[in-house]
């Protein structure tokens, strides 16, 4: 079975309503643009080929010739503002400190707000149905409070399936800062004869950065476990 296909499974239902903490100053050819967002997926598909570019033998000379083979005219005029922005070197430098964390790496780049000492604890979990036959949706859902004001972060969810010979597959939400307050997040899992019969376990996480990154300021703020059953 295809892991990679199996995460995909992992739906998001609802989106999680937050304000950004942080308001971007936006270019003007990119106003109405999210930078924050269009950063982290542009880093989460790119940033490992610009790593590879920038510490292989032949290191670009600025950063038009850094971009210039990317996938298409967007991912380009995307890398040439992130690197322009930040200046060829600083660039560079910064693609091989991020590499492979996409938060941590637009961070750097200030396309995404930084904020330290953020908090954050999940108040209550839930699984419906908590058993199910195979071709049932199951639906995770958490509460959490943030205490603290948080900079951008994840919230994810991660399941183990019963045969551990198959890895464990997960699917996240991007937020760019919690204000004090409470949230809820929904993940929604639709199985089918790919997944196995048997006890699942998932761990839903509240992160600062990149869930299990360890770059500055990247942190699990809240964990919970969940659990349901394929019978
Ligand atoms: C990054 O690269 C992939 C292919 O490698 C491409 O499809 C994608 O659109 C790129 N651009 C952004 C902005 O993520
Ligand atoms: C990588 O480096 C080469 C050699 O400097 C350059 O021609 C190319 O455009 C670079 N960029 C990418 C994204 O591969
Ligand atoms: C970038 O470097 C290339 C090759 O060294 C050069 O031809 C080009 O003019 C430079 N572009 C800019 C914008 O400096
Ligand atoms: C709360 O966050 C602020 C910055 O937003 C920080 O200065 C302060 O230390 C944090 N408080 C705690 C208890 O972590
Ligand atoms: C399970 O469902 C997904 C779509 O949600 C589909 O891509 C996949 O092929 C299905 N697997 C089987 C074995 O039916
Ligand atoms: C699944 O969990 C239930 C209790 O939650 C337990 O009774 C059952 O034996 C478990 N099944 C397997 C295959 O581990």
């Amino acid at each position: 079975m295809s892991l990679i296909r199996l995460a995909a499974l992992v739906m998001l239902l609802a989106t999680i309503t937050s304000k950004p903490v942080t308001q971007l100053k936006l270019s003007k050819y990119l106003k109405g643009v999210d930078m924050c967002s269009t950063c982290v997926t542009f880093g989460n598909e790119n940033l490992s080929q610009l790593y590879q570019n920038v510490t292989g033998p032949t290191i670009p000379s600025n950063c038009t010739v850094l971009c210039k083979d990317l996938a298409d005219s967007l991912t380009y005029q995307i890398c040439i503002y992130l690197c322009s922005g930040a200046g060829f070197n600083p660039f560079i430098s910064d693609v091989q400190k991020a590499n492979p964390d996409p938060i941590y790496f637009c961070e750097l780049l200030n396309s995404c707000p930084t904020i330290v000492g953020g908090a954050a604890s999940i108040s209550n979990t839930y699984v419906v149905p908590t058993s199910g036959s195979v071709g049932t949706t199951f639906k995770v859902e958490m509460t959490f409070a943030v205490t603290n004001t948080t900079g951008t972060g994840q919230v994810k969810l991660t399941v183990n399936p019963p045969d551990t010979t198959l890895k464990p597959f997960s699917s996240s939400y991007l937020n760019e800062g919690f204000e004090i307050g409470s949230y809820s997040a929904k993940f929604e899992i639709k199985t089918n004869s790919s997944y196995p019969v048997g006890n699942y376990t998932g761990t839903l996480q509240v992160c600062s950065g990149t869930c299990g990154m360890t770059n500055p300021n990247e942190a699990t703020l809240s964990s919970a476990n969940v659990k349901f059953t394929i019978k």
